[in-house]
């Protein structure tokens, strides 16, 4: 009896009968033999079947594998032989028997080049080619590593509502839906709810996707994408700062233990990850616009940076960075104003090295109630919708912080590739809702 197994555990059945499921990756061969790339899911190794002993097996099964098309699916029985020449795996099967299941017929992904739109077509099939399995193995390790960092840490998993009937980054970027009648928006962050968390349990975090109805079409930008949270009671503003290096450099730490194959299949250059280390350089605002003045590049004065200054500035060192004390005017209504100067917010943001741009935004959260009524008054919101959050500073009020690390921003620096959607399984982009 053929023992069923799977290519990632094949070493250990050197010399055995065993029984693989998968599909035709590749194939080549002649009139006499054929070798068959048999992928998976966990691995692809090759299987040689040869027509003298098949003929004997099933009369015409040798054939019918010698014409198979890419991607159809089979069982594959066979002894398994060590092979350092083998491509793939150091191993390979002399096939005995095999049972087509189903016929591929005119697979639409070959091996040439096809461009970034036919691929993203054919998304749902994509992901059998092997680069992509790289990617979405390494979000897999990274999503893996942010939980254990916050779980091991005891902060309590407190998922926000993704409808929700306010904002929270400002309104430009809203997704609006009908709610029985009355207006509601996709969440654009969990923060305001995980600070109700935090005010409850102390240290919390909230994983889920978050939706922005981004209008530019770039390389870092999703309408949909997944953000983690931690929010923590009884934090200052340096906390919060020396709270998104350690989780930078534990969770990249993590990702090289567990996705290093796929980080060296996608040619990543591994040393730029090693790198992430204490300290990260920690510049103000102020200070950075005085070393992008000197790079030569323009900033608007009291304007939010752009791709062009956080890559100049992330250039300039070997680590992520993090910019602290922007404008509280180009920031959201919930940040607090540094003590010492209240045009400065006590917000920022972490810019991965080698021009990836922000990672992470953070800062303290305003824990005055009349300057906070103030803000939302500012930035023109409904009071009403506040309400519930005003509550958080009407009974017992505390400083508190966090930060929101975009999953897939972070997967694209990691993995080194250079656009943003192909680091989510399903993209959603201004120009992609399918499929
Ligand atoms: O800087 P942002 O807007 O911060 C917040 O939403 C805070 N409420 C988070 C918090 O303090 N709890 O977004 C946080 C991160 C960004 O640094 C970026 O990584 C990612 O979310 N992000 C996007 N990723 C992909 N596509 C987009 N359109 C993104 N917008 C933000
Ligand atoms: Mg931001």
């Amino acid at each position: 009896m053929a023992i069923p197994v799977t290519v990632a555990t094949i070493a250990s059945y050197a010399e055995q009968q065993v029984e693989l499921q998968g599909w035709v990756y590749n194939k080549r061969g002649s009139g006499k033999i054929a070798f068959i790339m048999l992928r998976d899911g966990t691995g692809i190794i090759q299987c040689i079947a040869s027509k003298k002993d098949l003929e004997e097996v099933e009369p015409g099964l040798f054939q019918r594998l010698r014409k198979l098309g890419q991607e159809s699916s089979l069982i594959i029985r066979g002894t398994v032989h060590a092979e350092e020449r083998a491509p793939f795996c150091g191993h390979e099967i002399h096939v005995t028997s095999a049972t087509v299941v189903g016929e591929s017929v005119d697979y639409p992904i070959t091996p040439k080049e096809h461009g970034p739109a036919f691929l993203h077509d054919h998304r749902h099939l994509w992901f059998r080619s092997r680069r992509q399995q790289a990617i979405m193995r390494v979000r897999h390790a990274a999503i893996r590593a942010i939980r254990e960092y916050f779980d091991e840490r005891a902060y309590v998993l407190m998922d926000s509502p993704i409808l929700t009937p306010n904002a929270c980054e400002g309104t430009s970027t809203l997704f609006a839906t009908d709610y029985y009648g009355r207006p509601a928006f996709l969440t654009q962050s969990g923060q305001l709810y995980q600070e109700a968390g935090a005010t409850a349990f102390r240290k919390t975090y909230c994983f889920g996707p978050t939706f922005r109805a981004e209008k530019s079409d770039t390389r870092r930008h999703l309408t949909e994408f997944w953000m983690v949270e931690p929010e923590v009671a009884w934090i200052d503003f340096d906390g919060v700062m020396d709270l998104c290096e350690d989780f930078l450099v534990h969770v990249t730490a993590r990702v090289l233990e567990l996705a290093r194959p796929q980080l060296e299949e996608l040619e990543r250059d591994i040393a730029a990850l090693e790198r992430v280390q204490k300290p990260f350089p920690r510049i103000s605002y102020d200070d950075a616009c005085a070393k992008l003045a000197e790079l030569g590049v323009h900033v608007e004065p009291e304007d939010d940076f752009g791709s062009p200054q956080e890559t100049a500035l992330a250039n300039s060192f070997d680590r992520p960075i993090m910019v602290h004390r922007y404008p509280t005017a180009i920031k959201a209504f919930y940040m607090k104003e540094d003590p010492e100067n209240p045009a400065r917010a006590l917000g920022v943001d972490v810019l991965a090295p080698e021009g990836y741009g922000e990672i992470i935004g953070g800062g303290q959260r305003e824990d005055d109630l009349d300057v906070l009524v103030g803000k939302i008054n500012a930035h023109k919101l409904p009071m009403e919708a506040f309400e519930w959050y005003l509550d958080l500073r009407r009974y017992g009020t505390c400083p508190h912080g966090g930060f929101g690390l975009g999953v897939e921003r972070f997967v694209t620096w990691l993995c080194g590739i250079h656009h943003i959607r192909e680091c989510i399984p399903f993209p959603r982009t201004l120009d992609r809702l399918e499929p």
